[in-house]
């Protein structure tokens, strides 16, 4: 496994990969008494992703543009692209600089993060079935480790945005795996299992309850999702506590169906293998789990993730079918493949009734509306309360992964509602699909005054600078870590 540590000097290692902003004064180099010779800013312009190679003394530096917009996020992107594609040219021991004629725009702390977490995200490979492995790289190899050189003065603070940023990094890369994983080799036991094992090894509480359980509940719109499937429905509880006397209380839901033919409600099949990544937003809260508990923020976290698998067979919800729920509502079936609504209302209501959370936050890959509405742009962030919206769309320009505020209408309620139960599932319009879906879970959550929903649909599974086709993003991690830690 790839490490990292902070040099002062640069005899740890021959092979560097110099970091420059934009149209940096080369000039600079000489501070770093490295006896580089002139390079003409005709040979190297500093464009993003541009390259400039000089081998001195031994020693190999291999100059890498950034462009000037030195944000975070695409300081980030340029590494995971750069070391996906030409992570198998550097040796085991690989050192990095930046060279940079302002700093106040990006802390070099906080650039160092973005090229590891880069660096972690462009190696991470994907390809786990395949019979035939690729050679992996020298960053790949057990003793394999990259160097950030920097001043005294600015090496504690580089020390804590590398640890914090490795950790965000690990959290991500596990959840693109699960999310990778397809439906016959992650249902929902096997994701429950995966959920247990993580809590274990970075330190919040898991309690899964199964179908049995869930009966005994009522959490009956979550077991009617699951029914038609070999595997049942499950709910998984998370709990982490900072152990801070006036910490905030934050409540988080996820989405976890770990394969959604549609049901009876059957989706067509050109992208339905996409559907493996239906429990994407359940996977991202378990993701900032794991990063919250590993960084020991001082936060109490609730975390419920409803799983279940929407399959097709004898034992399947029918279009018409009324549910019973937790908080008692009953819910007309109109279309089987609007199922993630359905085990979100449980397991808001559930949080809700016995836990009342300061804040609520859930992530989901809801609706192809959003996908229509927004692309692969940004999630659609809804929420009844403007501060709560502002700090999360504040988190996410930060860490690169989008949110564009949707609005809570509420004429569309009536949209939601029949004849025969308090509420319908669908409204059978082809309009407003992802506002009508955030109105159906604001039925569940009691009227608390501090929620938001973040449908997922359109970011969660994309494609990468690190794949061929369309892969999990990890979206959600980052945000939500960030934003917990700015509370
Ligand atoms: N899982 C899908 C939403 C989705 C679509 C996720 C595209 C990722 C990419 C969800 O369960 C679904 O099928 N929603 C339906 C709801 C409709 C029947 C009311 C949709 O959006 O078409
Ligand atoms: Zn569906
Ligand atoms: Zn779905």
């Amino acid at each position: 496994m790839l490490k990292y540590e902070i040099v002062t000097d640069f005899s740890s290692c021959s092979d560097w990969i110099i970091g420059v902003k934009g149209k940096t004064d080369l000039n600079l180099l000489k501070n770093l008494t490295l006896d580089i010779p002139f390079i003409s800013d005709k040979d190297f312009s500093g464009e993003a992703g541009k390259e400039f190679v000089v081998n001195v003394n031994n020693k190999r530096f291999l100059f890498l543009g950034l462009g000037e917009d030195l944000r975070f996020s695409t300081v980030q992107k340029i590494f995971r692209q750069f070391t996906f594609q030409n992570k198998d040219r550097f040796n085991e021991k690989t050192g990095i600089i930046f060279l940079l004629t302002d700093i106040s725009v990006t802390p070099l702390s906080r650039l160092c993060e973005a090229a590891w977490q880069g660096i972690q995200i462009g190696i991470n490979n994907i390809g786990s079935w395949k019979t035939i492995k690729k050679p992996s790289s020298a960053w790949e190899s057990a003793n394999a480790c990259i160097y950030f050189y920097s001043g005294e003065a600015m090496q504690e603070e580089i020390k804590i945005s590398l640890h914090k940023g490795n950790i965000i990094t690990n959290a991500r890369n596990t959840i693109c795996r699960l999310i990778n994983t397809p439906g016959n080799y992650l249902n929902p036991s096997d994701f429950a299992l995966a959920i247990e094992e993580i809590g274990k090894d970075a330190g919040f509480k898991v309690q899964i309850f199964n179908a049995r359980e869930l009966q005994k509940k009522g959490l009956h719109a979550l077991l009617a999702v699951g029914q038609g499937s070999k595997t049942p429905a499950i709910l998984a509880q998370l709990s982490y506590d900072g152990g801070q006397k006036d910490q905030k209380h934050i409540g988080l839901v996820g989405k976890g169906v770990t394969f959604d033919t549609g049901g009876i409600s059957i989706k067509s099949s050109t992208n339905m293998h996409y559907m493996k990544s239906d429990m994407s937003g359940a996977a991202a809260i378990l993701g900032t789990f794991q990063a919250v508990a590993k960084l020991r923020l001082p936060i109490k976290l609730t975390g419920f993730l409803p799983i279940a698998e929407n399959a097709i067979g004898s034992q399947a919800i029918r279009p018409g079918d009324i549910l019973s729920s937790y908080n008692g509502k009953t819910i007309e079936v109109i279309d089987t493949d609007a199922e993630g609504r359905l085990i979100l209302a449980d397991a808001l209501s559930y949080l809700v009734r016995n836990f009342n959370p300061d804040m609520v936050v859930n992530m989901a890959t809801l609706t192809g509306s959003i996908v229509g509405t927004l692309g692969n742009h940004a999630a659609g962030l809804f929420s009844n309360n403007d501060e709560l919206a502002q700090q999360l769309i504040a988190a996410g320009n930060e860490s690169g992964e989008n949110l564009w505020r949707m609005p809570l209408f509420d004429a569309i309620k009536d949209d939601l509602k029949s004849d025969v139960a308090d509420l319908r599932n669908y409204s059978g319009l082809p309009t407003s699909g992802a506002i009508s879906a955030a109105k159906f879970l604001e039925e569940f959550i009691d009227n608390h005054p501090v929620w938001a929903h973040i449908d997922i649909a359109g970011v969660a599974f994309d494609k990468t600078e690190t794949t061929q086709l369309k892969a999990a993003t990890g979206y959600g991690v980052r945000l939500l870590t960030e934003w917990i830690s700015n509370l």
